[in-house]
């Protein structure tokens, strides 16, 4: 493809990947598969590595591919970014809305309420349109420039609908399954884990490494204006609507309310409703909408005159340890677990509480018998916050982890660096029976039916001995139906559901292998890169590593368990089941083409215009006889005629059959 062509085609590619990007991660209303929009990107891709120069600081590729940066820039805030005055009650509440009548007692005062949506502050810079800097908050004054990490937030436009100088304000955060998901990621890689949503989007926020942020799936509210001298919208809730317009992510639940009574009702719904949410709030905002008001009540050196927070309070219960037992997880970590007298907590009924592993049991000094305060991590996961030590008698007793795995009674010991007790028998029991839940998981083989009783049903009845073989129960039908409430109904459907999964992409299955420090995301990775579970067996450790974010002690865990000779009795018994081992890249199933119209004119190098068309068609575009405002591509080789003046006078792109190549991905 020549660089005029190339040219053409990618800031067509941006145009239309950053439309897609807006429908779905602003509106919520996607037009193309998830597939479609990573060959489009791919395609831009493509073409940027060949003429990098072409790259832009507004192409979506940007948004991954970024490089580490050398530290955090200060960025001086043109406006200052305050924070909030709390109100902790309906009577600080009222205090509030009767100042702010004071200031003009004749004024129909009219309030916008909004959600208080509990991650981190950020500016966002655009320059004509452009996002040029985004920063944190910091001490209000200045922050840190963290653009290369918020470039990789899907919500934040590249680029405005208009092209406006201008800063917004908004809220960083991570929804809140994304947070669960990651720290289980995290338990299995033995890291640290994030005690709420908004420590992990800070955390994500803080790296020098871009791709920690891409791949930590943070999204964004925008919630008003900073420095942005040439606009000047009448109120807030119209900066917001205006804003919303442009392309940035306004939150849905904004109200214009006129006086106190409906204020509290509405801050009252969200305090019951909160949890319906997909993310964090720990309270709502109420703010004066005319703006000319607000600038008229000013400011204190902290916090705006015109604005409040409604904090809802801190969910927490006082309940008692009834015992403290050990769980075997899947690689054999064993997890102090708090049995907790049952108490509700934040929308449901809390029965235990994870104590992590011995040294925050020893740290918190948890001891059977306790008082605990009890609360939930980002509001999901409980977790024992402190004893109440002067609930005391004298009878409790302290616990003190196991020599021997509880389910086995091998000998357990922590390996070098890390901070849980293992259990190292690969026969363990507890070890079995999480590994084979762990592969019939929703995120993994997706086996309806095949949860911790069935799966402990089944190994107990000696009917299966690991995973692979549920591939084997077809047989068993009759062995099956003897078991407890299994009834002919259900056997048929969790076999049905083990016969479905055999055709589950490769990832899925690679992820339920439990390879540690395998989770979905590098599965997606090795199964995108290898297609086939025996290149990924095969494969050395320079080859794994060769992938992207694949490092060393990743490859290395992959091979590790690719040696055992157990795995390789495991991968025999899914093969000899109909397991499906391989299949074509990721994006294999979907068209790149789709939904594209070429013309072709003049004559190919090595194609005939048959053998072009037939190329096209079979990667999901169409071939059209003339060129008209809908044509997508021109393809033109020599001797190409009116065609290609038509093309270049309709401004539509032409290419060769290099670029056509390089379309095809051939
Ligand atoms: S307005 C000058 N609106 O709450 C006032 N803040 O405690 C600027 N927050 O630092 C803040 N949702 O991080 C505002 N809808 C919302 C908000 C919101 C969350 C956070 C923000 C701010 C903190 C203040």
């Amino acid at each position: 493809m020549d660089k005029q062509a190339a040219k053409k085609i990618s800031e067509k590619l941006r145009k239309e990947i950053e439309q897609h990007n807006w429908r779905y991660h602003v509106l919520d209303s996607p037009l193309i598969s998830d597939a479609e929009f990573d060959t489009l990107l791919l395609q831009l891709q493509q073409i940027e590595k060949e003429y990098p120069d072409l790259v832009t600081a507004d192409s979506p590729t940007q948004r991954v591919g970024g490089q580490p940066a050398a530290g955090f820039a200060a960025v001086t805030h043109r406006v200052p970014m305050l924070s909030l005055d709390n109100a902790f009650s309906v009577d600080d509440l009222g205090d509030f809305v009767r100042r702010a009548r004071n200031i003009e007692p004749d004024a129909e005062m009219e309030f916008v309420v909004e959600l208080k949506v509990d991650g981190l502050a950020v500016s966002l810079q655009y320059e004509e349109g452009v996002f040029v800097r985004g920063a944190t908050r910091g001490d209000g004054e200045s922050g840190e420039d963290i653009s290369h990490n918020l470039r990789t937030v899907r919500s934040i436009p590249l680029r405005l609908h208009k092209p406006l100088t201008l800063e917004v304000r908004g809220e960083v955060y991570m929804p809140r399954a994304s947070f669960i998901k990651l720290n289980e990621e995290r338990q299995e890689a033995d890291l640290p884990l994030f005690a709420n949503p908004r420590n992990a989007a800070a955390g994500s926020l803080r790296q020098l490494d871009p791709k920690v942020a891409a791949s930590r799936n943070l999204d964004m509210f925008v919630y008003g204006l900073g420095f942005s001298p040439h606009f000047n919208p009448p109120t807030h809730y119209e900066a917001l609507r205006s804003l919303r317009s442009l392309g940035l992510r306004v939150n849905p639940d904004i109200v214009i309310l006129s006086d106190l009574e409906e204020v509290v009702s509405y801050c009252e719904r969200w305090r019951r409703e909160r949890y319906s949410l997909p993310y964090d709030i720990d309270g709502l905002v109420v703010k004066i909408n005319d703006l000319a008001l607000q600038q008229l009540l000013g400011t204190t050196a902290k916090s705006p005159r015109w604005a409040i927070a409604y904090k809802f309070p801190a969910e927490q219960k006082v309940t008692r340890v009834e015992a403290i037992t050990v769980q075997v997880g899947r690689i054999g970590t064993l997890t102090p677990l708090a049995e907790l007298t049952p108490v509700e907590l934040a929308g449901t009924v809390v029965k235990r509480a994870s104590l992590h592993n011995e040294d925050i049991l020893r740290e918190k000094d948890v001891r059977i018998g306790d008082y605990v305060i009890i609360q939930k991590a980002g509001d999901i996961i409980p977790e024992v916050v402190e004893v109440v030590k002067n609930k005391r008698t004298g009878e409790e007793v302290p616990f003190v982890m196991p020599a021997s795995c509880p389910a086995c009674g091998s000998e357990v010991s922590r390996l070098p660096g890390e901070v849980a007790l293992r259990c190292f028998n690969p026969a363990c029991p507890a070890q079995i029976l999480e590994r084979i839940t762990h592969f019939a998981a929703r995120g993994a083989m997706d086996i309806e039916g095949l949860g911790p009783a069935a799966a402990a049903q089944l190994l107990e009845a000696g009917l299966i001995e690991d995973a692979a073989d549920i591939y084997t129960l077809k047989d068993k039908k009759e062995d099956m139906l003897t078991l407890e409430r299994k009834a002919d109904k259900s056997v048929d459907n969790l076999l049905a559901s083990i016969e479905r999964s055999k055709n589950q992409p490769l990832w899925r299955l690679l992820y339920g292998l439990g390879i540690r420090f395998v989770g979905t995301r590098t599965a997606k990775l090795l199964a995108e890169n290898f297609g086939s579970l025996d290149e990924i067996i095969s494969a050395t450790q320079e080859q794994l590593e060769a992938v992207p974010e694949v490092g060393p002690k990743i490859a290395e865990s992959v091979r590790s368990f690719f040696s055992l000779e157990s795995s390789g009795r495991f991968v025999d018994k899914l093969r000899r089941g109909g397991v499906a081992l391989s299949q074509g890249r990721h994006v294999a199933g979907s068209k790149p083409l789709h939904g594209k119209t070429f013309v072709l004119t003049g004559t190919l190098p090595s194609y005939s215009r048959e053998e072009a068309a037939k190329l096209i068609e079979e990667a999901g575009g169409s071939v059209a006889g003339s060129v008209s405002k809908s044509t997508d591509y021109v393809v033109a080789g020599e001797k190409a005629g009116s065609k290609l003046d038509k093309a270049r006078k309709l401004d539509v792109a032409i290419m060769d059959e290099n670029g056509l190549k390089q379309l095809l991905g051939i």
